[in-house]
């Protein structure tokens, strides 16, 4: 959806996420029947993010998502449940679409501040990591 937001557009393209694991450490769509539908789910997730985001004629842009799309905001979590924290896939999604900021919870136990590799702002805005109802985040356009 794109919002009007003091004269400027605001873009928000979401979907769920889901687990996966991130770049070295990863599930791979390869062996049991259960693991490849488990990686395809991911898969089919970032390409719809891809998509809904390229998609956005905004000023600023943000995608919004449950699960994490880097494994900087989830440390301080363990590291044995990582591969059910999130996928990287969806932070490589959002770095080929373009987005300004980068929204996630479901990491209660990582961290609030992380980047993706190409460096857009993500934020584990989970109740237990903000320890606060909400973030108030600075767009800079
Ligand atoms: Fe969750």
């Amino acid at each position: 959806m794109t919002l009007r937001v003091n004269g400027a557009t605001l873009g928000v393209a979401g979907v769920k996420g889901f687990g996966g694991g991130f770049a070295g450490a990863c599930g791979t769509e390869f062996g049991e029947p259960e693991m490849k539908a488990f990686v395809r789910h991911t898969k089919e997730l970032a390409a719809r993010l891809e998509h809904s985001l390229a998609s956005l004629a905004a000023d600023a842009k943000v995608a919004l998502l449950h699960d994490a799309p880097v494994k900087g905001t989830l440390l301080g979590e363990r590291l044995e449940v990582y591969p059910f924290l999130g996928s990287y896939l969806l932070g490589e999604a959002v770095d080929r679409a373009g987005a300004d900021l980068v929204l996630h919870g479901h990491a209660h136990r990582g961290k609030e501040k992380a980047a993706t590799p190409g460096g857009i702002h993500v934020r584990n805005v989970a109740l237990p990591v903000l320890k606060r109802a909400f973030g108030l985040y600075h767009l800079d356009r």
